[in-house]
C-alpha cells in the first residue's frame, strides 16, 4: 500500500527555511522502506526528527494505537516537527529537545517497539559536530559515524524484545561494518533498501533482537 507523503510546505518558509533539514532523497528512501514493512508497535520514537516528515509518515502506517515520540537537538527542528504533526493530523506526538535520547532512557528501557534514525551521516571534521543548528543535520565527523555510533550502544537497551531499529546510512559510513558492530551488542541487521541519489549511495538498515541468535 502507498501512503501519501506528509504536507511539509511550511519548511520553505520562515522560521524553518535554512534552519531545519528539508525532506530530501534520504528522507524519501526512508519512507519507502517503512511502508514496505508491516509492524504493529505500541511505542515508536524518531531520533533527529527534523522536519517531522518521517514520524508523521509512519503514523499513517502504524495508526492511532501507537504512542509517538520524537527528539531533536535543534530547537527549531523540534518546533517544525510539532507543526508538521499538527498539519498532518497525527494522533499525538511528544517532541523533546535533547541529545539523542538523553533523559528518556529510564522511562523507555525495554519498551520501544520502533526506533527510527536518519542521522547526520556526512563525513566532516569532528569539530563540526558541536552545534545544534542546521549543521547538526549533516555533520557526522569521522566516517560520518560519530553521532550515530553514540546511539548504537543505547538502542539494545531501549528496544522491546520484538523491537525494530531503522537507520539511514551512506556508503562512507561502512554499512556492513555497522551491521557487524550491532551484532556485538546483540542486534541482528540487514540492508533492506538502497538507492543512488546524486553522489550519495543511500542505505536503509533494519535491526532486531529476535534474529540476533540465529
Ligand atoms: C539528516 S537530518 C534528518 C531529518 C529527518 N528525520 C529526515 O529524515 O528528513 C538529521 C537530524 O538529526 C538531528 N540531530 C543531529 N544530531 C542530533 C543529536 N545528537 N540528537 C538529536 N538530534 C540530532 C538534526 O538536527 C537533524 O534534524
Amino acid at each position: 500500500m502507498d501512503y501519501p507523503t506528509p504536507s511539509i510546505s511550511h519548511l520553505s518558509r520562515k522560521p524553518y527555511v535554512n534552519y531545519v533539514y528539508d525532506a530530501a532523497e534520504d528522507t524519501f528512501l526512508f519512507m519507502d522502506a517503512l511502508q514496505n514493512d508491516a509492524i504493529l508497535p505500541l511505542i515508536c520514537i524518531e531520533v533527529g526528527s527534523g522536519s517531522g516528515a518521517i514520524i508523521s509518515f509512519i503514523s499513517k502506517i502504524l495508526g492511532p494505537e501507537c504512542y509517538y515520540m520524537a527528539t531533536d537537538i535543534n530547537p527549531i527542528a523540534a518546533n517544525c516537527t510539532i507543526d508538521t504533526a499538527k498539519l498532518n493530523e497525527m494522533p499525538q506526538c511528544e517532541v523533546i529537545i535533547t541529545d539523542l535520547v538523553s533523559g528518556l532512557k529510564d522511562r523507555l528501557t525495554g519498551n520501544v517497539d520502533v526506533i527510527l534514525f536518519n542521522p547526520p551521516y556526512v563525513v566532516t571534521p569532528s569539530k563540526e559536530i558541536s552545534g545544534n543548528g542546521i549543521e547538526a543535520s549533516w555533520a557526522g565527523g569521522e566516517n560520518g559515524r560519530e553521532v550515530m555510533d553514540r546511539l548504537f550502544t543505547i538502542v539494545p537497551q531501549l528496544l522491546s524484545p520484538s523491537g525494530l531499529f531503522y537507520l539511514v546510512a551512506i556508503k562512507e559510513n561502512y554499512p556492513d561494518e555497522i551491521i557487524k558492530t550491532m551484532k556485538m551488542v546483540g542486534l541482528s541487521g540487514e540492508i533492506i533498501l538502497s538507492r543512488k541519489a546524486g553522489r550519495e549511495n543511500l542505505f536503509i538498515l533494519r535491526f532486531d533482537k529476535e534474529n540476533s541468535l540465529s
